[in-house]
């Protein structure tokens, strides 16, 4: 198995499964100080960068929530506008990254282009995690829903995920590529328009993920171990901002997950959401059994420490 120290988290296309159960393992060894609410002093020494050129809650703020109870600091931008990048310069990645480097030992970046956080790896003497890429991936965020599912279910083996919603997002793809290291199957529910890219379908086979499509909810709700969700209604991740208008479409039934869809789920099957939703997941499933979506907001913050301690070198 390869070494997290100093190492970019881009993709999780050449994760390997050994990789994965060793990152679950230093999250394990981790955990009990985000459980206990302590911080701790183990990056004390250390500076966390972020870069965040599009909006973001839980992703920014789980890698700095992570770094503090590790003793680290946090340095960086929430909005480009308010920097050079931003601005008339619209400064280059390179440059902006020559500069971060001297700012702090490890980067977080999430952009609106597909790929920037590599440019910025191609550049960058300490390391880069992508916290989102476009239309492109969410590792650590994946990275964390499987982290969370193995608590919850006990295996990742075995079961079959529904992964409902926009399928062009990041997250579907750093999940598809994620399954090929597991005996699991991805069942994909999407709009037409929202299918999966045929380029992503044929990466699907060459890696040997199990997967199949679906037209209608009803055809696979009682296979579902784990209920997969993104929004249908949602901004273009390809720009840096996208103000809610005033008018906007609702989530067809279909992808709809509501109390009613639940009594025809398996009594142990899980919801998962990275979150923010629209009305694809009702506030009443947040009362069921199956919800799992504030535990996986937990374990954000477990995932990113188990990453910040591999990659910084202080946890092998
Ligand atoms: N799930 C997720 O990426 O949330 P944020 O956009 O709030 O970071």
């Amino acid at each position: 198995m390869r070494s997290f120290a100093g190492r970019d988290i881009l993709s999780l296309k050449d994760f390997e499964r050994a990789e994965f159960f060793h990152l679950f393992e230093v999250a394990d060894r981790l955990e009990p100080i985000a459980r206990e609410r302590r911080n701790t002093d183990l990056l004390s020494a250390k500076t966390l960068v972020t870069a965040f050129y599009q909006p973001s809650t839980r992703t920014r703020l789980a890698h700095e929530a992570a770094m503090l109870r590790l003793g680290g600091a946090v340095t960086g931008f929430s909005d480009a506008k308010m920097t050079r990048a931003g601005d008339f310069y619209q400064e280059s990645i390179k440059d902006t990254v020559h500069m971060l480097e001297y700012y702090g030992d490890a980067i977080v970046m999430r952009h609106f282009q597909q790929g920037a956080p590599h440019e910025a790896a191609r550049w960058s003497s300490i390391p880069v995690l992508n916290a989102g890429d476009g239309w492109g991936e969410h590792p650590t965020q994946v990275l964390t829903d499987l982290y969370t599912i193995l608590k919850e279910k006990g295996t990742i083996d075995g079961l079959t995920f529904v992964a409902i919603g926009d399928h062009r997002m990041r997250t579907m793809h750093s999940l598809g590529y994620a399954l090929s290291q597991f005996d699991a199957e991805m069942v994909i529910l999407s709009p037409e328009e929202m299918a999966p890219l045929p380029e992503f379908l044929e990466e699907l086979d060459d890696k040997g993920t199990a997967y199949r499509i679906v037209d209608h909810i009803d055809d696979v709700i009682a296979d579902a171990d784990v209920i997969y969700m993104e929004p249908v209604v949602q901004p273009d991740y390809t720009q840096s901002r996208q103000e809610k208008q005033d008018e906007y479409g609702l989530t067809p039934a279909n992808y709809q997950i509501t109390q009613e869809v639940m009594k025809r789920a398996k009594g142990d099957s899980i919801i998962l959401h990275s979150l923010p939703r629209m009305d694809e997941l009702l506030p009443e499933v947040d009362d069921l059994k199956h919800a799992r979506y504030w535990q996986e907001a937990y374990y954000g913050v477990v995932m990113r420490m188990a990453l910040l301690a591999s990659v910084l070198g202080a946890m092998e």
